[in-house]
This record gives structure tokens, sequence and C-alpha cells, in this order.
């Protein structure tokens, strides 16, 4: 598989996942795409060798669907055929998800279908849950509600802030993602679950 990650941030999850690519038959890297040209994540994939771009929305104001024909061009010019949201902070149309689906995954910090959106450890915390984890899903039109195809889980712990619970969490992420991408790419639809409960 042809694999594009797309991201806004510090890019450790695209990290990790051009690292578990290298030793791959299933999966390479085409593309680096972000929607910030000050995106950490860009450095760390050009270190890999791997293409990257920016494609800002800031240069489409209020023309959502110009911005993700923009990505769309980027995607099929690579020759894509699957993407990896990591960190991408960006609600995508579901005309744009719609020409993906099947071949567009996404990396969430909550135990889905708990905790959908923003500030998930933060109302993790607030509801007192005992245990809290991450989710890869299938992208879909609903917001982090597609067909999931792993989840990592960890208990929260006494004094857990988060700050702290988020720490822990991201590294189970660390974790998932690549599992996940394995399997994906192989074909291999068995969700992958890793249980860090203390
Ligand atoms: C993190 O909060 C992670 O939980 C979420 O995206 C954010 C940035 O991750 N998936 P990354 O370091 O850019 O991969």
């Amino acid at each position: 598989r042809r694999v594009a990650i797309l991201i806004s941030g510090g890019g450790s999850n695209m990290d990790r996942l051009l690292a578990s690519m290298e030793g791959s038959d299933n999966a390479r890297p085409v593309l680096v795409l972000s929607n910030r040209a000050d995106a950490g994540g860009l450095a760390k994939a050009s270190a890999r060798g791997v293409p990257v771009a920016v494609v800002s929305h800031k240069d489409f104001p209020k023309d959502r669907n110009a911005f993700e024909a923009a990505l769309h061009a980027r995607f099929e010019a690579a020759g894509t055929d699957l993407i990896c949201l990591a960190g991408f902070m960006r609600i995508l149309t579901p005309g744009f998800v719609g020409k993906w689906t099947g071949r567009m995954l996404n990396i969430h910090p909550s135990l889905l279908p708990k905790y959908p959106g923003l500030d998930t450890h933060a109302r993790a915390l607030a509801a007192g849950e005992a245990e809290h984890g991450c989710t890869v899903h299938e992208v879909t039109s609903e917001l982090d509600m597609g067909p999931m195809l792993g989840q990592a889980r960890l208990s929260v712990r006494a004094g857990d802030t988060a700050e702290t619970l988020a720490a822990r969490v991201l590294t189970l992420e660390h974790r998932l993602y690549p599992q996940v991408l394995a399997r994906f790419a192989a074909g291999d639809r068995r969700p992958v679950t890793i249980e860090a409960v203390d």
C-alpha cells in the first residue's frame, strides 16, 4: 500500500508509522502532508527521506472544498492508496471522506465510542473513568465513529492530570498505530488490542 500521512503538529505518531514501514513489504510512505507549515513533524519526515508537502487551510479561506481538492490532488499525484491521519486537526467533509472510504485511518486519544472530539483526557478524568486509552478507526463522515481497528487500554492512576494521562496514552498510541497499519496493509482485519492495565 502507498501510504500518505496527514499531520498538523509534532508528528510523533507519524514518526512511529514511518519507522514501522521501513521494515514492511506491505506499506510504504509516499507523502507526509501538513496543513501547517510550522508542523514539527515535517522535519521528522524529511529526516527519514519521505516527501513532504504543506497545504494550508488558511490559503482557502471559507472554502473547505477547495482546500480538500488541493489535498486530494496531492494524494493522487503521489499515487496514494491509503491515508493515515495522525494528529491532523482539521475536520474533513463527508464529500472528501467519501472518496477514501475504507482507505483512511485515524487515531483518537480515547476508548471510542467514549469521548469523541477534543479534550478527551480531561473529560475522562472529570467522569472518574478507571480506564482510558486510544483507538484507531476507519474514517467515515461521522466524526471519530468509523469501524474500529484497534484499541489500547490503560488504568487511570490516582493523581493523574490531563497532562500525565495524555503522555501515557500517547506512548500507547505509538504502539497501537503501527500494529494496526501493519495488519490493515496486509489485509488482516483482526482488531488489535493492547492491555496496559495496572
Ligand atoms: C496527540 O494529542 C495525540 O493524542 C493525537 O494527536 C496529538 C498529536 O499527536 N493523536 P502527534 O505527536 O502529532 O502524533
